[in-house]
């Protein structure tokens, strides 16, 4: 049985003069996860929002919402996001010392831990976390910044899919960075079944039909 598709919208396009109505109009258009990108300004050369930002949205949807930290500092971040109302919480494996540890902490937490691996980082990076992991993001682009060319990493996406599949994990594949209807579906027929997208749905003037049509791709490319 395969894992259902889901789009989960990056907020890094959204006007953050009107945060608040973006990632409603998101979840009004059939968006099934708000993915908030997390930014300290040294383990990528870009700041964004903090915990309090995400809490004030918390009330206002009701839509999952996962946080994606880029940060140096992750075992100290990531119970914020969890009391900021963040289901799932995921830390790039290039910045944890103690994956392992930083991973059960999440779940002890009570939230899905999650683990990210930057375009550089091989796929064995995980193969001992995969008991301690809900959710694995795959970059498919230099982490940072929003609207940046596509890297195709299909081999290291299906590497991952087989890892997940031999041990029967229940594990989420989630692709991140430049995804769109143009790429969705090889990441899809990869393996991957979660997507976030960001420069290219907020390019739809119709949002809802931007979710259409991504999940309608990767539903395609997986027949
Ligand atoms: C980059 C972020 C991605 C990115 C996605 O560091 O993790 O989520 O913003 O944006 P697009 O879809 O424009 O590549
Ligand atoms: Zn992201």
């Amino acid at each position: 049985m395969s894992r259902a598709i889901e789009i989960s919208p990056s907020i890094l396009p959204a006007d953050f003069a009107r945060l608040g109505d973006e990632c409603i109009a998101l979840e009004e258009a059939g968006c099934d996860r708000i993915h908030w990108d997390v930014m300290d300004g040294v383990f990528v050369p870009n700041i964004t929002v903090g915990p309090d930002v995400v809490k004030s949205l918390r009330p206002h949807l009701s839509i999952p919402f996962e946080a994606h930290l880029m940060v140096m500092e992750a075992d100290t971040m990531a119970p914020r996001y969890v009391d900021a109302g963040c289901s799932t919480v995921m830390v790039h494996a290039e910045a944890c010392t103690h994956l392992h540890r930083s991973l059960a902490n999440i779940r002890d937490l009570g939230a899905k831990s999650g683990v990210v691996l930057n375009p550089h980082t091989p796929a064995a990076t995980i193969q001992h976390v995969l008991d301690t992991t809900d959710h694995i993001l795959i970059m498919t682009v230099n982490p940072g910044f929003g609207g940046q060319k596509y890297l195709s990493l299909t081999d290291k996406i299906a590497e991952i899919k087989a890892m997940v599949d031999a041990g029967d994990h229940d594990i989420d594949i989630e692709i991140d960075g430049g995804i769109s209807a143009d790429t969705i579906g090889e990441c899809a027929a990869a393996g991957a079944n979660v997507f976030v997208s960001g420069s290219a749905l907020f390019r739809y003037d119709d949002r809802a039909a931007g979710v259409t049509e991504l999940r309608a791709k990767a539903e395609a490319a997986r027949d």
